[in-house]
C-alpha cells in the first residue's frame, strides 16, 4: 500500500473519531443548554403568574369587596387574574401554556386532565417536592413543563373553597355548587403548570451543532490537504527519485546523475549514504575490471 494511502486511511479514521466524539459531546451540551434556557423561560412565566396572583390578592380583592356583596366579580380572584393575564400573553404566543390544573376546580376550565392529574398526585404524595420539570410531545413538537404545587396554606382561601354553605352566595350563584368545594387546609389541590415549547430552541441548538461539525470537518480537510502535500513534497517525491536513481545504478547505468537532493533532513542523509555507496560500488567494479 502506498505511503499516502496508509497515511490517509489513518488520518480519516482519527478525524472521524475526533468529529464523532466532540460532536457527541457538543450536541448533548447544546441540547442541555437549550433545555436550561427553556426551563428558565418557564420559571419566569411562573413568577409572572405568581406576581399577578399576589397583586390581585394584595390590592384588587379588597377594592372589590363592596361590589362583591351584590355580584360576584371574578376579577377579585387571584387565580382568575393570573389566567387572564397569561391568556393575553398566549394570544401572541400560543405555543406557551399556563394552567392552574386542579382536581376539583371552581371553574371547569381549570380541571386537571390526563398527565396533569399525574403531576398533581405526585405533589400530593410527596410534600418535599417543590417543583417538577418534565417533557412531553405535543402536536407542535416537544414541550417542557415546569410545575409547582398549589397548597392551601391560607385559611382565608377556605372562605370560598370549603363548602357551599360557607361560600359567598354570589359565588355559588355564578359557579354552581358542584365544584371547587371541600378543599382542606394544607392540602395540595392542584398544580401550576407552565408549558414552554422546545422546538425552536432545539432547532437553534441543532443548527449551532451543524455549524460546529461543518467547521470542524472543514478544518480537518484543510489540515489533511496540507499534510498530504507536505508528505508528498518532503517524503514521497525525494524517495521516489532516490529509488528511480537506485534502480538505474543497480542496472549498471553509470551515466545516472548524482543523488544530490540537498537538505539536511533524514532523506538528505539517506541520499548522501546512497552517493557514498555508489562511489564505493563503482570503485569496486573498476578494481574488478582492471
Ligand atoms: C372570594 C372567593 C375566593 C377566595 C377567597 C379564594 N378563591 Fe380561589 N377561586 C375562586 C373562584 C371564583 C375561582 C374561579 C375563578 C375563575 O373563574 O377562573 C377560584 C379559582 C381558584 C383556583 C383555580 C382552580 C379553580 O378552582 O378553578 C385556585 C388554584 C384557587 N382558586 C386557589 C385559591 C387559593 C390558594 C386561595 C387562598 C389564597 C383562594 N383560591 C381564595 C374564589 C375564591
Amino acid at each position: 500500500m502506498k505511503l499516502l494511502v496508509k497515511f490517509n486511511i489513518i488520518y480519516i479514521l482519527v478525524m472521524a473519531l475526533g468529529v464523532g466524539v466532540s460532536g457527541w459531546i457538543s450536541r448533548s451540551m447544546l441540547r442541555e443548554q437549550a433545555r436550561e434556557e427553556v426551563i428558565a423561560g418557564g420559571r419566569l412565566l411562573m413568577e409572572q403568574a405568581l406576581a399577578v396572583r399576589a397583586y390581585t390578592a394584595g390590592q384588587i380583592t379588597k377594592l372589590l369587596a363592596e361590589q362583591m356583596k351584590e355580584k360576584f366579580l371574578p376579577q377579585s380572584v387571584p387565580s382568575y387574574s393570573a389566567n387572564e393575564v397569561l391568556d393575553t400573553v398566549r394570544a401572541k404566543h400560543p405555543e406557551y401554556g399556563y394552567k392552574e390544573a386542579t382536581l376539583n376546580p371552581t371553574n371547569p376550565r381549570d380541571r386537571a386532565v390526563g398527565w396533569e392529574v399525574d403531576i398533581v398526585n405526585a405533589f400530593r404524595n410527596n410534600a418535599e417536592m417543590k417543583e417538577f420539570v418534565g417533557q412531553r410531545d405535543t402536536p407542535t413538537g416537544p414541550s417542557l413543563y415546569v410545575s409547582r404545587p398549589i397548597r392551601i396554606t391560607n385559611p382565608a382561601c377556605l372562605q370560598c373553597h370549603s363548602s357551599v354553605e360557607v361560600a359567598p352566595k354570589t359565588l355559588v350563584d355564578k359557579y354552581g355548587s358542584a365544584n371547587g368545594f371541600g378543599w382542606q387546609l394544607n392540602e395540595v389541590i392542584g398544580a401550576q403548570i407552565v408549558s414552554v415549547p422546545m422546538a425552536t430552541p432545539l432547532q437553534r441548538a441543532d443548527q449551532a451543532f451543524g455549524y460546529f461539525v461543518a467547521s470542524l470537518v472543514g478544518v480537518f480537510l484543510v489540515v489533511g490537504v496540507v499534510l498530504n502535500l507536505m508528505i508528498w513534497w518532503v517524503v514521497v517525491r525525494p524517495v521516489t527519485q532516490l529509488s528511480a536513481l537506485a534502480d538505474r545504478v543497480s542496472q549498471g547505468d553509470l551515466e545516472a546523475p548524482d543523488f544530490a537532493l540537498g537538505g539536511r533532513d533524514e532523506i538528505g542523509v539517506l541520499a548522501e549514504s546512497f552517493t557514498r555507496m555508489r562511489t564505493s560500488v563503482t570503485q569496486a567494479m573498476k578494481m574488478l575490471e582492471s
